[in-house]
């Protein structure tokens, strides 16, 4: 089995429509490699047949399949997420992910999307732990070694009742590392994350597990580790509220504004500008979570939702800079 490629423990979780390249970019420039280990891509939907390499190479921020790590990695491992449910078409993906470059295929079984539910993928598979092994294993047996395999799970559907056969089913299919987030799918988002859960997985496995949910500061991240035996954490929304939430890095409202304006400047460059396109979608996106600056709500203050409220994308990026006294 490949050996992880992560330098360190902490990990930035897959968030479609937010952890793009750039995204990823400016949080891993952020954070030292003794500090964040690595990243994921956004999801990639896998349907009834293998996708090409040079569509995954995208994912992974590469102009073409086979082109060196990115620049804007940063030395730090990006992992490529798939998900799927038919076997075929998976292992043909995973495939040419290796062909791609990436350094490590991650599985996803938590993705509570309809659309992924309704194709029996992602979080749809958790009620069977046979299909979560026959899909891990067509995968592993897919990347013959070359890259490390790993799947992401939930603690379960309905309940929790089969998170140690998920994450054992996981482990005999051939992944060399297994994320759990703490919630079952019924759950979804909700606000508390039940870390006993993560101990149980832990007890029920040979392979490392990454902890995920409810990560909220940086000294959860150590806490973490040590309350549930896990080898990594993975941090979500936290780290959409404050990008610095790995090296505990408190940021000032100057620091803040300008990721918020590389942010942006990063995307109207991709061709995603205007107020009602996706570039400033993007930015509002993440105005929802950000808590990065100055005083206890950093650099927006108190009243999140006025910023929410400006129309108009130059509007808001000149008040952004305002704030930041940039
Ligand atoms: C906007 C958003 C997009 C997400 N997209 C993905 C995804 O593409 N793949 C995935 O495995 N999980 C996805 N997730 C789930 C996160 O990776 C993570 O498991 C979840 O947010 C729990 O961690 P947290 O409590 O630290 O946020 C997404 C979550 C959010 C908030």
């Amino acid at each position: 089995m490949a050996a992880l490629p992560y330098p360190s423990p902490n990990l930035l979780a897959p968030m479609e429509g937010v952890t793009d390249p750039l995204f990823r970019d400016l949080v891993l420039a952020r954070n030292g490699a003794e500090h964040l280990g690595g990243a994921t891509t956004e999801v990639v939907r896998v349907v009834d047949h293998g996708l090409a390499a040079r569509i995954l190479a995208a994912a992974l921020g590469r102009a073409q399949a086979g082109d060196p790590p990115a620049p804007g990695d940063h030395g730090r491992p990006v992992g490529l997420q798939l998900m799927g449910a038919d076997l075929g078409a998976m292992a043909a993906t995973a495939a040419a992910a290796v062909e791609a470059g990436a350094p490590l295929v991650d599985i996803n079984f938590g993705c509570p999307a309809k659309g992924a539910l309704r194709g029996c993928a992602g979080a749809s598979l958790l009620d069977e732990p046979r299909a979560v092994e026959a899909l891990v294993r067509a995968v592993t047996d897919a990347v013959e070694d070359a890259v490390p395999v790993s799947a992401k799970i939930r603690a379960g559907g309905e309940d929790d009742q089969l998170l140690e056969d998920l994450c054992r089913a996981t482990e005999a299919g051939g992944a060399a590392l297994v994320t759990v987030h703490c919630r079952t799918r019924a759950e979804a988002y909700r606000d508390t994350a039940d870390w006993q859960r993560l101990r149980r997985a832990v007890a029920a496995v040979t392979i490392p597990v990454c902890g995920n949910g409810g990560v909220e500061q940086h000294t959860d991240l150590a806490r973490l580790l040590q309350e549930t035996g896990c080898a990594y954490a993975m941090v979500g929304r936290a780290a959409l509220a404050d990008p610095w939430i790995f090296s505990g890095h408190r940021a000032t409202n100057a620091e803040s504004a300008a990721f918020l304006l590389e942010y942006a400047a990063g995307l109207t460059a991709r061709g995603f500008p205007g107020a009602g396109g996706r570039g400033g979608s993007r930015v509002k996106q993440l105005l929802a979570h950000w808590r990065a600056g100055d005083g206890p709500h950093g650099l927006l203050g108190p009243d999140r939702r006025a910023w929410l409220r400006i129309p108009n994308e130059d509007e808001l990026l000149d008040a952004i800079a305002r704030a930041g006294s940039l």
